[in-house]
């Protein structure tokens, strides 16, 4: 396990040589120009970012700048960057500093993270990069670089995970330091996840953790961090009636709205007993014979399927259209759901 006191001589000592040095948020301590950067670049890239900043900064150059100008012109220069409500709490934003806080940006992480649009990280971040505070940043960049350093499982958006990380991430700051190996080390954490430790395709050769890294030691590069868990779906069971009558199956009509919907199907019934009860009213055994079970999966819920095979003996046909003796070789001619049509498919030889 790689000591945590390592993590980050070896973090900065990665940044200084191989991290970013010239973006245009960077050699500046203008909590204004850094607070603007950080919040462009939640859940943008830096590619992307520049232009608006750059364009952003000229119109706006100063925190009073933004804070009196109109919210349209803030929202068109915000146009195409999506996520609106950035620009909206952006714009809320500079107008408290303005008018609160003196047209300074508060120092602490605490007050920083009471100002609209800054959460916890956004917040450690302007202060590790403004004021050289020792503050603890946690964004999705970080969150999958720990997640594989040190092998956490589980979904970093599950409240467990997710304070498990704060925890761990608090631990790795380094000591209380000079104020630009503060910054190395927070830049470090995200030039790291940006650059080397991406999503698709981890460039693990020539990252400084490579040696202790869980997922790269044990390959799980794939599988850390846990994705989002898929959404359950409930599961519903009914029981399906196959009524044979020499080459013939009972179908019944469908109702014309919900699941299948105006298709040819099997009779079904809640329960065995209520099957069997269906099966003699149509003038078949109420002895059933048990068939396969299977389960078929629909967009919302899974329907899990115990068909039973009754007998019938010369049944003639009803005269309301509402079911048919379908002949096994003919199913075809009917339209009979996909699973449903498979299981009288896989029938068909040992019925006849
Ligand atoms: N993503 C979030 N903050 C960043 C920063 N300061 N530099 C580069 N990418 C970032």
């Amino acid at each position: 396990m790689l000591q945590l006191t390592d993590f980050s001589t070896r973090l900065i000592a990665w940044q200084r040589v191989h991290g970013r040095h010239d973006l245009p948020w960077q050699n500046t301590r203008d909590a204004y120009r850094i607070w603007l950067s950080e919040i462009m670049l939640q859940q943008t890239q830096v590619s992307t970012v520049i232009p608006y900043y750059v364009r952003f900064l000229d119109r706006f150059p100063t925190v009073n700048a933004l804070a009196f100008a109109p919210l349209d012109d803030v929202m068109a220069l915000w146009a195409g960057l999506g996520y609106y409500s950035r620009a909206r709490n952006l714009h809320r934003c500079a107008f408290v500093v303005s008018t609160e806080h003196g047209s300074e940006f508060p120092r602490s992480v605490e007050e920083l993270a009471e100002l609209p649009g800054i959460g916890r990280s956004t917040a450690a971040a302007i202060a590790s990069f403004a004021f050289g505070a020792r503050a603890t940043i946690l964004d999705g960049n970080v969150k999958r670089v720990l997640a594989r350093v040190f092998g956490i499982d589980g979904f970093p958006g599950e409240k467990r995970v997710e304070i498990t990380m704060w925890t761990l991430a608090e631990s790795l700051l380094p000591d209380a330091a000079h104020k630009d190996e503060v910054t190395a080390y927070t830049q470090g954490l995200m030039d790291l996840g940006a650059t080397l430790c991406v999503r698709g395709k981890p460039d693990c050769a020539r990252c400084p953790f490579a040696a202790d890294c869980v997922a790269n030691v044990t390959g799980r590069q794939k599988e850390l961090p846990t994705s989002r868990p898929k959404k359950m779906v409930p599961t519903r069971k009914t029981w399906m009636l196959v009524l044979q009558d020499g080459n013939s199956v009972l179908l019944e009509k469908r109702p014309p709205t919900g699941i299948w919907g105006g298709l040819w199907s099997l009779p079904e019934a809640q329960d065995e007993d209520a099957l069997a009860a269906v099966s003699h009213s149509f003038g078949g055994s109420a002895e059933l014979q048990r068939l396969t079970p299977f389960t078929h999966t629909f967009t919302h819920f899974k329907l899990d399927i115990e068909p039973r095979l009754g007998r019938a003996n010369g049944v003639p046909e009803a005269a309301d259209n509402k079911t048919v003796w379908a002949p096994l070789a003919n199913i075809d001619a009917y339209g009979v759901p996909a699973p449903v049509r498979k299981l009288l498919d896989a029938l068909q030889g040992s019925l006849i």
